[in-house]
């Protein structure tokens, strides 16, 4: 199997980086992945969410110096129980607040701030070196190929059009119990791809070696097995 070679530790880590914009499918196909490998799975997104939360939840820290501060002493905890991701603020567990939309339109503002990529960044490479050794490790976000983990042997860029990433994200807040207009939605979603894409810092773009998968039409099976056959092919 071709490695990924972390250079400051000298671990060989086996990393399968998946980027992409919300609602192309990533994390439910990265999940899906790391089942079927055996791998553990790291949903980058869900640390981006906490900041945000524990951020919104200080009102009062409105500059970038104040947040690097906070960051420094924050009490947010990213560990693996078993193969699921975990996050506790304070000791709560705030995986069921994530998802908020006031928690998802925070992420996107708050991901463009250095102090927090430098924070994030820094803990999402330790957990790639602890956990991506063996078996290995999937990683979804959308800078996980080009920023953290560029020497990934197999990096995926996952695409979908506008109006389809705001249907399925739709649905997913319907079903988890949310009240969700699908025009609000769409809305949210272009906004959170003009600031992903447009930011100075690690903005949201395909590595030159990252293979694009359209999930337009694919079904979660063939997107599942596409990723499989890539992580396959490295090790013959
Ligand atoms: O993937 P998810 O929608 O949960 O990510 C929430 C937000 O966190 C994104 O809108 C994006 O702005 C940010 N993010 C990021 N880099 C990552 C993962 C997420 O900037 N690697």
């Amino acid at each position: 199997m071709c490695s990924y070679i972390d250079r400051t530790s000298c671990v060989a880590v086996l990393i399968v980086a998946i980027d992409g914009p919300a609602g192309s499918g990533k994390s439910s196909t990265a999940r899906r992945v790391a089942d079927v490998l055996g791998y553990y799975y790291m949903d980058s997104g869900m640390m981006y969410r906490g900041v945000a939360l524990a951020l919104l939840r200080q009102p009062g820290i409105r500059e970038e110096q104040e947040v690097r501060k906070y960051l420094a002493a924050v009490p947010l905890e990213v560990t693996f129980d078993g193969d699921v991701l975990c996050l506790h603020l304070d000791g709560e567990d705030i995986r069921p607040r994530l998802r908020d939309p006031a928690v998802s339109a925070k992420a996107s503002a708050v991901a463009r701030l250095q102090a927090v990529r430098a924070a994030l960044v820094g803990m999402q490479r330790t957990l790639g070196v602890r956990y991506g050794n063996a078996p290995g490790l999937v990683v979804e976000g959308r800078d996980m190929g080009t920023v953290v983990f560029p020497e990934a042997p197999v990096k995926i860029f996952m695409t979908a059009s506008l109006d389809v990433r705001a249907r399925r994200r739709h649905n997913e807040l319907v079903s988890q119990g949310y009240v969700s207009d699908l025009a609000d939605v769409l809305a949210s979603i272009a906004a959170r791809d003009r600031q992903d894409v447009e930011r100075r810092l690690s903005p949201l773009r395909k590595a030159p070696d990252a293979l694009v998968l359209d999930t337009d039409h694919c079904s979660m099976d063939a997107q599942v097995a596409f990723v499989v056959a890539q992580v396959l092919e490295q090790t013959v």
